[in-house]
């Protein structure tokens, strides 16, 4: 009996609850309130497929990501179950395909990974000197694969990772170090909180490359 119900669900998952209409299409058989929900969703796309354009004009990424995700696989949770089963595979893997590529216009970048020359040294002053939270050095019963991981804000990961072995995996030769290839950013509040972690980084062995100072474009800080 399970079998059947089990196989009866696949049957209806995939063919969904349809018949031939008159004009040779397919016609999905959909209550009013289902056909509704359905015709909601659709103007929901284009709703925000117009606020997309509209942010896009403004060259607002912001907007554009916003307004993406609203009809993003998230937004997949509100169509009701029944409609869900009524509609044909063919038409739930079109409608899928249209909600990822809505939602491939979010940022992805979750992980941030610094090339390190002393993985051990440089643990100790993420962790211990500027006190981000780390678990230590994980991966090590990998080759190449010793790392460390440290929480950032809002999902977004740090990692160290030795040099030879960003080498090692991108089958890249290891350059020269360099500090000019890009900034990290560590915004806090307030002068007196840029002068506080300028101290703080100071006292865990950093190197001061400028002092905290006025800004060009208007701010209050410094480099290490
Ligand atoms: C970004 C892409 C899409 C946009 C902007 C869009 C927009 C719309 C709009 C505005 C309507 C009319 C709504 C109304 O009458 O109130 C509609 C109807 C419909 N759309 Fe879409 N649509 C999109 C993609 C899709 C996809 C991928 C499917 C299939 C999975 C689909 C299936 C339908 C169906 C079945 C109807 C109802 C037609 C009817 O009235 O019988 N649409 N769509």
């Amino acid at each position: 009996m399970l079998a059947v119900d089990v196989v009866a669900f696949a049957y209806k998952f995939t063919v969904g609850e349809v018949r031939p209409s008159e004009d040779g299409r397919v016609a999905v058989v959909l209550t009013k309130d289902e056909r509704n929900a359905l015709l909601l969703e659709m103007r929901a796309w284009l709703e925000n497929s117009q606020l997309i354009l509209a942010a896009a004009s403004r060259n607002d990424l912001g907007g554009v990501v916003k307004a993406a995700s609203a009809s993003g696989m998230a937004a997949e949770a509100e169509t009701p179950a029944s409609l869900f089963r009524k509609i044909p595979l063919e038409m739930k893997t079109l409608g899928f395909a249209t909600r990822k590529k809505f939602d491939g216009m979010k940022p992805r970048i979750t992980l941030i990974t610094l090339g390190v020359d002393d993985l051990e040294r440089s643990l100790r002053f993420y962790r211990d000197g500027l006190g981000l939270k780390s678990d230590g050095i994980v991966g090590k019963e990998y080759e190449h694969g010793a790392v460390a991981f440290f929480d950032l804000d809002g999902g977004l990961k740090l990692a160290l990772w030795p040099r030879a072995s960003i080498a090692h995996d991108t089958g890249l030769p290891a350059g020269a170090p360099s500090s000019t290839e890009f900034t990290l950013g560590h915004n806090v509040a307030s002068r007196a909180q840029v002068d506080e972690v300028m101290e703080q980084a100071k006292r865990a062995g950093a190197t001061v490359v400028k002092p905290a100072h006025e800004t060009f474009w208007g701010g209050y800080a410094g480099y290490f």
